[in-house]
């Protein structure tokens, strides 16, 4: 899957719209993680360096079609300014005169930064005469939020019918590299999966599952898999109406030759809040009043004996409550095989959401090959769904 990308053709001296996600965490007023401004960065120099007007258009937050002082991208400016290392000009309206006086009346190399496009309740019903208000003022889009690309809304989708569109560098990088691991992956191909629940990953293992060499299963989701196969799981997460998805994907894995690694111990506590040391224990020994909360020591050697014979790695969600320190041990050491695996010449994507930020927080970011910007978009795109942002960039051969 290849998206089209902007030459300098189709961009100098024009007035070029670029839907970015500055969707970023933000605490009274004071953005937290620049991580998403960052990434859109060599986009915007790009630009700037052959000559557009760049005027930036992102949702924050879900205000709903509600003006919210708090929700308002003003609060973005400095840390986008600082980033770029040049002034932004922030416009607090979406559409309409003041959008357009601004953009006419800027110098080229100019960057301005309109208000929360939610603020319009236009925006998430994708309506068609926002979005042709939303690029009346502009020449070209640009597309370059991929962590907002599996919304089909009037600045992700929509303005696309009024504008000749292009893909930015992130998106493109984005969709090389989930590409890369989920339409042909060199094998071995293995698949980790973690995080609290077996139903977000459901359609991801359907659409993966012929294509993978072994599923590495940890996190909350793996317990439902160890109860269908008779393990007592304690007080540990259990989907009970996953069970039967659990039992068939076991089953279907067998007869296509797929290895499907679950737990062979565990980290327990009493509850998700215990502040206790750490205890681990066999699945052959969860107590009933325990709670599994992290993949345990032997766990990790047999999920590393995958991981660092693997030509591609996909990993989407923790291995347990990474959040507590006590409790990281299993993603950070499944992190450090995935580092080996990379070292060894290995292709290794990151999912984003709570996969990103685990992975961050334990400093192996730039340690794999690529970690993605997007949660739900990267989820969706692992489902094989063809992303509505991204659609009508695709390069048709
Ligand atoms: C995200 O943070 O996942 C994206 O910016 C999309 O936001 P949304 O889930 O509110 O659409
Ligand atoms: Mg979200």
């Amino acid at each position: 899957m290849k998206l089209r990308e902007f030459s300098r053709q189709d961009v100098e001296n024009k007035k070029v719209l670029m839907r970015v996600d500055f969707n970023v965490p933000l605490k009274d007023g004071i953005v937290t993680d620049v991580t998403r401004i960052n990434a859109h960065v060599a986009t915007i120099r790009q630009l700037l360096d052959w000559g557009a007007k760049v005027t930036l258009v992102s949702h924050l937050g879900r205000p709903k079609g509600k003006r919210v002082d708090s929700l308002s991208l003003s609060h973005v400016v400095e840390k986008i300014e600082s980033a770029l290392g040049c002034p932004v000009t922030f416009v607090d309206d979406v559409i309409g005169e003041k959008v357009k006086n601004a953009v006419d009346s800027a110098p080229a190399g100019t960057v301005i930064l309109l208000e929360n496009s939610r603020f319009y309740l236009e925006e998430e019903k994708n309506d068609s005469d926002f979005a042709k208000k939303l690029a009346h003022p502009f020449e070209v889009f640009v597309m370059d939020a991929f962590s907002a690309s599996h919304r089909a809304h009037a600045s992700t989708r929509g303005v696309m019918e009024y504008l000749p569109s292009f893909s930015g560098h992130l998106i493109s990088r984005e969709i090389e590299m989930l590409s890369a691991v989920s339409e042909a992956p060199e094998k071995p191909f293995v698949l980790i999966l973690g995080g609290a629940k077996v139903s977000d990953k459901i359609k991801v293992i359907d659409h993966l599952l012929t294509k993978v060499s072994a599923i590495l299963i940890g996190g909350g989701m793996a317990y439902t898999f160890l109860a269908v196969q008779g393990k007592n799981i304690g007080h540990s997460l259990y989907e009970e109406d996953k069970a039967d998805f659990a039992r068939q994907m076991l089953n279907k894995a067998k007869e296509i030759g797929v290895d499907i690694v679950l737990p062979v111990d565990t980290a327990v506590a009493d509850s998700l809040e215990s502040d206790a040391p750490r205890k681990e224990v066999s699945v052959n020994e969860i107590s009933p009043s325990d709670m599994g909360l992290d993949i345990g020591k032997e766990t990790v050697a047999l999920f590393a004996s995958y991981i660092e014979k693997a030509k591609t790695i996909l990993w989407n969600g923790p291995m347990g409550v990474f959040e507590n320190p006590v409790l990281a041990e299993g993603t950070r050491l499944v992190a450090e095989a995935v580092e080996k695996c990379t070292k060894n010449g290995g292709v290794t994507v990151v999912g984003g959401g709570d996969t990103a930020s685990a992975v961050k927080k334990l400093g192996f970011s730039e340690k794999v090959t690529h970690v993605s910007t997007g949660g739900g978009a990267s989820l969706e795109f692992c489902e094989g769904k063809i992303l509505p942002g991204i659609e009508p960039l695709l390069e048709t051969q």
